[in-house]
This record gives structure tokens, sequence and C-alpha cells, in this order.
């Protein structure tokens, strides 16, 4: 080798360390962010995690074991600080609430389909989240607005009960998670452009809007962008897929407008009154920053609202009737509450649902036990700040590691066993799932941007259990016995999805 040869190498391997030390946040810098894995130069822990062949959420089990209660990954060239401590999460999310609340800049796949972040999920912490999360709360969540569309609960459970009756029958067993998942789209449809669709309807959307979700999972160029020209094919499927989802949903959204501009409704489609759809109140507003929505926005919008309540809910009730079709006595006990309220044959109304406790702690505990999501969405800070004696930079990635806390020995006793008794009486009994004073379970976040529809949610969770348990006895299917393993699909499911064997009562 040349002398020159040894200087120029000599000369790369000093400017890498000095490079590394500036950005890098396990290169040994002075940024006093929190400690983390040694990393790659270059890459930082990049390919270290994409080796592992598993999904993240399961590696950081064992990273918070080795690095505590705060520390950074570098993935690429996203730096991730990942908070695992429940006084940590508390402090950053209430104590300190506005300075935790925004989010991190978009990749430019999910750009497309935000269409710049215009969606209450991803907006910035500013006056157009203010102004979507208003109109979101005011047009689905309040009291008012709920009671009003309790009908499009009834007519979807009542559609899913004959539905999986029918299945029973066809097949011998019901799939849990994929009639949840239809209900809950249909009535989230509903909820967003006033209009009951066919069920073929809804099960394209339901899958375009899966489609959307797992191609929005954080890619590998997401990490390196400058590996993005190599990626071109994803974003050319990707805009593929968000002309589908338009064409799937832009033709809801202009027999809408005709129906709320000029009363037509020639396919009797639409049902829900003028004003009591949320499209309604997208056509009239006009946030400050962004001025009046057109179609792109009104897709985004409503797809949010559909995703977001979907899968986070079924995937609640599936893991729920894992463990009542498991243990016996256990649905059992929910069965009595059930008919001790409402009888054998009765109609269970919402007030009803209400009223029962076992009902609730049932699925307090399947939160606890199988939180639908491990991490919240990602985080980030407005500005530089400070958290657990550590530098958080303004934008870097916040990723909240909630499952912990309902894992942590030290604030749940037995925390592996499923024990609904425990918020009756046990440690679960003051809890607030809110995490407004602590937090020990956070299955909606916490803070400003909690989920603005968790009520909602748990309202469907109780509906359909309630309903299915009081027409049926849910057993194993002889010679499968469910299997617990997990799986991440958006939420954290069953691998094998949850099949049961129905009598009638
Ligand atoms: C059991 C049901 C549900 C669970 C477990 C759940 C959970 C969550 C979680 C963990 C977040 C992120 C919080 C954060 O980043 O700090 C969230 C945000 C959100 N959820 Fe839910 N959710 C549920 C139901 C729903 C429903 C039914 C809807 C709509 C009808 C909905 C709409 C939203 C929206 C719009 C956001 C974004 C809030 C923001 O960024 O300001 N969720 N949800």
């Amino acid at each position: 080798m040349e002398l020159l040869d040894l200087f120029i190498i000599g000369f790369t391997l000093i400017f890498l360390r000095l490079w590394w030390r500036h950005w890098s946040t396990t290169g040994g810098g002075p940024k006093n962010l929190p400690p983390g894995p040694p990393g790659w130069p270059l890459v930082g822990n990049l390919f270290q995690i994409i080796f592992q062949r598993r999904h993240f959420i399961f590696i950081v089990r064992e990273l918070r074991k080795l690095y505590g209660p705060v520390f950074t990954m570098q993935m690429g060239q996203r730096t991730m600080v990942i908070v695992t401590d429940s006084r940590l999460i508390h402090e950053a999310l209430v104590q300190r609430g506005p300075v935790f609340a925004s989010r991190p800049p978009d990749s430019p796949i999910r750009l497309v389909f935000s269409v710049g972040k215009c969606a209450i999920n991803s907006a910035e912490y500013g006056p157009l989240w203010r102004t979507l999360r208003k109109n979101f709360v005011t047009e689905i969540i309040t009291p008012t607005r709920v009671k009003q569309c309790g009908w499009i609960r009834k007519w979807a459970v009542e559609n899913h009960m004959k539905r999986i009756k029918c299945h029973a029958s066809e097949t011998g067993s019901v799939e849990v998670m994929s009639n949840c998942r239809l209900t809950i789209c249909s009535i989230l449809i509903c909820l967003c452009f006033g209009a009951k669709i066919s069920e073929q309807g809804i099960k394209k959307i339901e899958s375009i809007l899966k489609d959307v979700m797992m191609i929005t999972s954080p890619q590998l160029p997401d990490f390196l962008p400058i590996l993005t020209p190599l990626f071109r094919r994803q974003m050319e499927e990707a805009k593929a897929l968000r002309k589908k989802q338009l064409e799937a949903l832009v033709p809801l959204i202009k027999n809408r407008r005709a129906f709320v501009e000029n009363g037509e409704n020639p396919n009797q489609e639409m049902v829900s009154p003028i004003g009591a759809a949320y499209i309604d109140s997208l056509f009239r507003l006009e946030p400050a920053t962004r001025g009046p929505l057109g179609d792109e926005e009104y897709v985004t919008l409503c797809s949010e609202v559909i995703s977001a309540g979907t899968d986070t809910s079924a995937t609640t009730v599936e893991w729920a009737m894992l463990h009542l079709v498991m243990d016996q006595g256990l649905q059992e006990k929910l069965y009595q509450e059930i008919i001790d309220c409402v009888g054998m044959n009765g109609d269970i109304k919402e007030e009803d649902v209400e009223k029962m406790t076992y009902l609730e702690a049932v699925i307090k505990e399947t939160f606890r036990r199988h939180p639908p999501s491990h991490f919240l969405l990602s985080h980030a800070a407005i500005k530089d700040t400070e958290l657990g004696g550590y530098t958080i930079p303004a934008g870097v990635h916040v990723e909240f590691y909630t499952a912990w806390i309902t894992e942590n020995p030290d604030i749940w006793s037995d925390p592996g066993e499923f024990r609904p008794e425990r918020f009756l009486e046990g440690d679960g009994v003051d809890v607030d799932v809110t995490g407004t004073r602590a937090a020990k379970m956070l299955p909606f976040g916490a803070g400003r941007r909690i989920c603005p529809a968790w009520n909602l949610g748990v309202l469907h969770i109780k509906l359909l259990l309630a309903n299915m348990v009081q027409a049926f006895k849910w057993l194993p299917v002889p010679d499968s016995p469910p299997d617990m393993t997990e799986t991440f699909a958006f939420t954290v499911v069953m691998k094998n999805p949850l099949k049961a064997v129905i009598l009638p009562r």
C-alpha cells in the first residue's frame, strides 16, 4: 500500500469519527442524550435491529433491561428516544404535556397519505391540530352526538350477530377478529359519511385502509433517506394505493354532498340526517393555516377515523374473547352479570353496558394484559428540553413504551396473569385509564394527545362482548386450542386469529 493510500484511509477514518461524534447519539458526542447501544458508523443501530428479523416491539423488551428508563437508538439518520419508565412517561405526557405534544416529521410516503400532515394524529402541535381535533370531538364524541348515533351501533351489532350465526353454521366456528373489524368498520363508515353501504363495499374500504396502515409503517429509506432513489417502486406503490383509496371514498363524499346540498339520495344509502355525519362538518371547516379543505383532505380525515377506531377495538375484543374461551368460569361470571342486568333474551341497551362492572373489569384487564399498541404514536418535543436528566432535542422521535408499564411487577402483582377481579378489589381498583393521576396503564396515551375517542372505542367493545356472550356460549375449537402467540399488524394481535365454536344459550 502506498503512503498516499494510508494517508487517505487515515484521513477518512478521522473524518468519519468526527462526523459521527457530531451527530450520533451513540458516538460519544457531547450532547447529553440518553445512553444507548453502541452503533455502527453512518447507520447507527439500524442494521443491528434489522438483522434480528423481529419486530422492534419485541426487541425493545430486551433493550429496556439493558439500558433502563430512557435510552437512545440511532436508527440511520433518525434519532429515537425511548421512554419506558412510568414516572418519566407521566412527567412528559401529563405534567409537561404541551412540551412533548408534537409529532416528528412524516416520511415521504406518510406525507402522501396525510396530505402534508392534515390529520389529527400526524399534525404538529399547533393551530391546525387544535382545529381538527376540536371539530372531531364536537362532531363525533360529545355525549349528545354519541347518543344521537346509537341507532348506527344497534344496526351494526344486529348484523354482526346474524353474520356470526351464519358463519358458525356454514363452517362450524367463528373467526372473532375479522367479524369484529367488519362490524366496527361499518359503524365508523356510517359515522363519517352518514351512509349504510353494502358489506362488499365495507370490506373493500377496510382492506384498502389496512394496506395504507402497513405501507405507512417505517421502512428503510425513512431511516436512511439517501437510499430513497433505490426505493422508487415503493413510492409508486404508495401513490397507486392512494389513488385506490381516493377512488373508494370520493364517490361517498360526492353522494353525501349531493344529499346535503340538494337532498339527492338516489340509492337511499344516505341515512344520517344532514349535519349528523362527520363529513358534513368537514365541508364547512376552514382551518386558519390551511383554508378550505378538498376531497384529498376529506379522504385523509375520514380514513384516519376509520383506521384509528377499527383495529384497536377489534384487537381488544379478540384478546378478551380468547380469555373467555380459555376460562369458562370467567365467561360464566360475565354471562351471569349480563342476564342479571337484561335477562336471557333482553335487548342490551347502551345504558345497560355502562352498568356492567364485571364487563368493565374484563375489558380493563384486557387492555392491561394485551395493550393493542405497545408504543404510543411517535411524539416530539416542541423545543429542546430535559427528561430524566438528559437532553431531548426538539423534533427527534420520542417513543413511549407503554406496554412495559403493565408488565412491570413493581406496579402490578402477577402481571402475566389475566385476572379481571383486580379491577374490582385489588391493585387495579383506583386505576385511571386516562393516566391523568398516574401512569399505571395507558392504553390510550395521556395528556394532550390522548386518544380523543377512547370512550367510543370502549363502547364498541362493550356492546360486542355483551351481545356475543349473551347469545352464545364460546368454546375452543376441538383439537385446535387457541394460540397466544403475538404478532404486529399495526396493533399487537394474535398471530393465529382466534376461532371459536359457538352454542346458542
Ligand atoms: C380501544 C380503542 C382505542 C384505543 C386502544 C386507542 C388508542 C390510541 C392511542 C394509543 C393513541 C395515540 C396517543 C398518543 O400518541 O399519545 C390514539 C390516538 C388517536 N385515536 Fe385512538 N384508540 C382507540 C379508539 C379510537 C377510535 C374509536 C377513534 C375514532 C373514532 C380513535 C381516534 C384517534 C385519533 C384521531 C387519535 C390521534 C389523536 C391526536 O394525535 O391528537 N381512536 N388512540
